[in-house]
């Protein structure tokens, strides 16, 4: 896999990493582009670059199919912490996707086994999912997949751990109490499956997480190490999710960066698990 790391901040490098993939793919109706989609702070940059690279008409979205992660469980999908919400007003609602191109589970189904499988089933009937962007919970998650999750997941509906609803309950008038405790989330697996992936941290809360990848071997403990097992996966960081990096890589990550002091970013080659 890849790690590159940025000093610009993911935003720009990730919103063109997404523009140059969709370009090269140069979708058509009948060809669409397939690519899914995180929440989170980490990609609100990624999200407002896009936008702006929409609305001056430098990348469409009319042939892009987007799949989103995860959805909370019981939130309504008005409420404005639901990502329901949070993509309307970060990409849905400027960007001109087709409303029939927009898929994200619902975590208000009456069945919620029954929408777990029609979310599998929706992104099985397009081909798959081309890019999958990511973001990194502090305690590895990827999605809503938690420490522990098997690597062959599917789509799932998800107990969330004492440390995510923590994170997360900054966005609930810092009241945990406030916080869903379930989500459905696409799985493991599911991510895996896609052609290629992109993830993205940021800031030493995410120090811990991104050491566990690029320095040791995929462990079900950090959900984020199982990017490792595929053939096209890239980590984008910036220096300071990097903080925590030793070994070889980090030996690597000073040498390039005392080569050339004034790049923008660094790409480093991180050995595949064996
Ligand atoms: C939530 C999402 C994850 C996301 C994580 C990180 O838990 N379910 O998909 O990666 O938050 O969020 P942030 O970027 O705000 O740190």
């Amino acid at each position: 896999m890849r790690l590159i790391v940025t000093k610009l901040g993911v935003g720009l490098y990730s919103a063109a990493y997404i523009r140059r993939a969709i370009q090269a793919f140069a979708p058509t109706a009948q060809k669409p582009f397939v690519l899914g989609l995180p929440t989170g702070s980490t990609v609100l940059d990624t999200y407002a670059i896009l936008r702006t690279l929409a609305q001056e008409r430098l990348l469409s979205f009319q042939h892009v199919i987007t799949f989103n992660m995860d959805e909370y469980i019981g939130l309504p999908e008005d409420h404005p912490q639901s990502y329901h919400s949070y993509m309307r007003r970060n990409l849905w609602s400027t960007v001109h996707l087709p409303p029939e191109h927009i898929f994200i589970p619902n975590g208000n189904a009456p069945d919620l086994q029954a929408e777990c499988e029609r979310y599998e089933q929706a992104i099985a009937r397009v081909g798959g999912i081309r890019l999958f962007v990511g973001g990194v919970g502090r305690n590895g998650h990827i999605a809503f997949n938690e420490p522990g999750t098997p690597f062959n997941s599917r789509t799932h509906v998800t107990q969330l751990l004492p440390s995510t609803l923590e994170a997360n309950a900054r966005f609930f008038q810092n009241d945990i109490s406030r916080v869903p405790r379930q989500a459905i989330t696409v799985g493991i697996g599911t991510i895996l499956d896609a052609r290629e992936l992109l993830f993205v941290a940021s800031g030493v809360k995410k120090a811990a997480a991104v050491a566990h990848l690029i320095t040791q071997e995929p462990t079900l403990d950090w959900p984020l190490t199982a990017l490792k097992l595929h053939p096209h996966a890239t980590l984008l960081a910036d220096l300071d999710a990097c903080v925590l990096l030793s070994g070889d890589i980090k030996t690597q990550l000073d040498a390039a960066r005392e080569q050339d002091p004034h790049a923008e970013e660094w790409v480093l080659t991180v050995e595949d698990a064996q």
